[in-house]
């Protein structure tokens, strides 16, 4: 790309939508992993608030879960000094490209894109045209960065796979406009699963919260909920996610937690019962999150502080994001103001 020098960082772009609150399985499948790649990386990391909108909304709620997202982003140990820390809805480039992409993908491969899919299904009353066009949203999200890396679990791959189709149909009539991306996956990542339904991901949008722990959750319900965790009669804790999901899920998790293998685990428990495995993985995610509570509900009575992250957050990603729109908006012939 031009301006950009050999030896400059690669950098790195990804969100999740403040559409409630943030799961055991956010942290440990993706802002764990973040904050580990901020000095070899030049990362932007956005609360994609214009994407929750594909769903109907409480707007009390969205603005709540939106700055307590943000104060959990810093207290999970992404540094705003080091991190570009935004709102999406604060850089209005993310709309003004996701209008010209629009125009860019095609009915047919929207149509395709499974998380339509399931979620028309599931929101049936409200099909709306947002939620049908998101990927090119997102597409903009990614491209106006140009972004090297977009680190994202295994729902959202078809979502950068369809980014780069975007970015190669647009460079292919324009010229190179926009760097190609490539979905990133953290050598140290995890698919964490429901602890009611361990063949489902773990979802913030999951109607049943027993499956799902909360990031600020409070340590007797973190506990209450581990101990139900469904497993199966076997009796022996074993890693085998095919066979034993529910078991495979908490061997997971608390490898994740304490840095402990499989294999150590196994012998950990060796002819004990469930009952003292799922009490040890409870305890190790109350000791992983309890510093992270503690920090978010200090940041959340800094409202000051935050706003100022937010702010310079949206000014640094502002100036990115402009750049790129120029260009395309240039290359497509807009007339310069
Ligand atoms: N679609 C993502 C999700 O629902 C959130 C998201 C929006 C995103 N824009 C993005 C992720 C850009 C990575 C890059 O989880």
């Amino acid at each position: 790309m031009e301006n950009m020098s050999q030896n400059e960082k690669k950098r790195i772009l990804s969100g999740i939508q403040p559409s409630g609150d943030l799961t055991l399985g956010s942290y440990l499948g993706a802002i764990r992993n973040w904050a580990a790649l901020a000095d070899e990386y030049d990362c932007y990391y956005m609360l994609a608030d214009m994407h929750t909108i594909t769903v109907r909304q409480v707007p009390a709620d969205l603005r709540r879960h939106t700055i307590t997202q943000l104060a959990t982003y810093i207290a999970s140990g992404l540094d705003p000094e080091k991190n570009v820390l935004f709102v999406q809805s604060h850089v209005p480039a993310h709309a003004q490209l996701g209008w010209v992409l629009d125009c860019y993908t095609m009915f047919g491969e929207l149509s395709r894109m499974t998380q339509f899919k399931d979620k028309s299904a599931k929101n049936a009353d409200n099909i709306n045209a947002g939620l049908f066009t998101y990927p090119a949203l997102m597409a903009a999200d990614i491209l106006l960065y140009q972004a090297d890396l977009v680190p994202v679990g295994g729902d959202q791959k078809q979502h950068v796979e369809i980014c780069r189709d975007i970015a190669n149909r647009f460079n292919g009539i324009y010229g190179e406009v926009f760097k190609i991306p490539e979905p990133y996956i953290p050598p140290v990542g995890a698919r964490i699963m429901s602890l009611t339904s361990p063949e489902n991901k773990m979802s913030k949008s999951d109607k049943d919260q027993n499956g799902c722990i909360y990031m600020l959750e409070r340590p007797e319900d973190i506990m209450r909920k581990f101990k139900k965790a469904v497993t199966d009669s076997d009796a022996c804790v074993r890693y085998d996610p095919a066979g034993k999901p529910g078991v495979s899920n908490l061997m997971q998790i608390y490898s994740v937690a304490t840095g402990r293998d499989f294999d150590a685990i196994q012998r950990e428990f060796d002819g004990q019962g469930y009952g003292a495995f799922k009490t040890a993985v409870g305890e190790a995610v109350v000791e992983l999150l309890r510093p992270i509570r503690e920090e978010t509900e200090r940041l959340l009575a800094e409202k000051a502080y935050l706003e100022s992250v937010y702010r310079a957050g949206a000014e640094k990603a502002g100036h990115v994001a402009g750049k790129t729109l120029n260009k395309v908006y240039k290359k497509i012939g807009f007339l310069a103001r």
